[in-house]
């Protein structure tokens, strides 16, 4: 049998021990709540590196007394180590529950809560729009996001054409430009549908939050799932609590709140309403 011997440990430019890593750890869960599993060493290693590299230092101790002190460095710190992946109407089957709950309801204020680069509150928007007939409706979509990079891009709303490559043609026409010369490739968001979207910095692990209530439908999708059970349990009782009885709250797809039954009770696949 041959032993494997990581390469990249032998040629690694900073040390980076157990112990460098259970920091990272650590100070990620003091400041996002997110639970960073063990088989992401290497992610963290070369996603920091970079870090250490850019402000000139020598070592993950270096940095991570860096990031204590300073708010634009641990911003960087978290912006690294999040994962942002999505897609437009990912999980299609809570945008076509939006819609049935749009026609039913007077909806005033929905909000998507780990809004990474946009394409679910841009989605919203869009299912919003189709029930209105019209871009200009009563319905304030709130999204956010802990990641200052994803919010950046998610305002704005440029992204490659293949993105949008699932989407019918005729919403592709509507609610997209596709670029041309050196945008070729590219398509962005029309504007009167960036402007259906208010964005903002907002960390659910934060005490406080800066969204108003009462919602109808909160989208809270694939982000709980970096939480361990306490702040899970923390974030939900505070959303529910800002649901109007009707209200709606959409998981993502490994997210599971059946057992929280005092709280919320299922009504469609990964979707709750806050008990009476
Ligand atoms: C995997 S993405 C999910 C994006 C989208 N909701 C979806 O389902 O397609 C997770 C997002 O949660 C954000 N996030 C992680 N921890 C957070 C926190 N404590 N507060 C707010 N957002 C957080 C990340 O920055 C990332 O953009």
């Amino acid at each position: 049998m041959t032993t494997v011997v990581s390469k990249q440990d032998s040629t690694r430019e900073f040390a980076f021990e157990k112990a460098d890593f259970k920091n990272v750890q650590q100070m990620l869960f003091k400041k996002a709540g997110i639970n960073l599993s063990d088989a992401k060493e290497a992610m963290v290693y070369s996603r920091l590196a970079r870090r250490i590299r850019a402000r000139n230092l020598r070592s993950f101790n270096d940095y991570l007394a860096l990031v204590n002190k300073s708010e634009s460095e641990l911003e960087q710190f978290i912006n690294a180590l999040t994962t942002n992946l999505t897609s437009f109407f990912r999980e299609p089957h809570h945008f076509t529950a939006l819609a049935d709950y749009l026609s039913q309801h007077n909806v005033t204020n929905i909000w998507c809560a780990a809004s990474s680069t946009g394409e679910e509150p841009y989605s919203i928007a869009m299912v919003v729009a189709e029930a209105y007939g019209s871009f200009k409706t009563q319905v304030k979509i709130i999204a956010s996001d802990i990641d200052s990079k994803v919010l950046a891009k998610a305002k704005a709303g440029v992204y490659p054409l293949a993105s949008i490559a699932k989407i019918p043609l005729h919403r592709q026409k509507q609610f997209f430009h596709k670029g041309k010369g050196a945008n070729e490739g590219k398509v962005k968001v029309v504007d009167e549908l960036r402007n259906m979207v208010q964005f903002k910095k907002l960390n659910l692990t934060d005490a406080k939050w800066d969204v108003k209530g009462p919602l109808d439908v909160i989208f809270c999708r694939n982000v709980m799932i970096y939480f361990d059970k306490p702040t899970q349990l923390k974030v939900l009782q505070k959303m529910v609590g800002m649901l109007k009885p009707s209200g709606l709250y959409m998981a993502g797809h490994s997210e599971n709140f059946n057992m929280y039954t005092n709280l919320v009770r299922p009504v469609g696949k990964t979707i709750y309403r806050p008990v009476d």
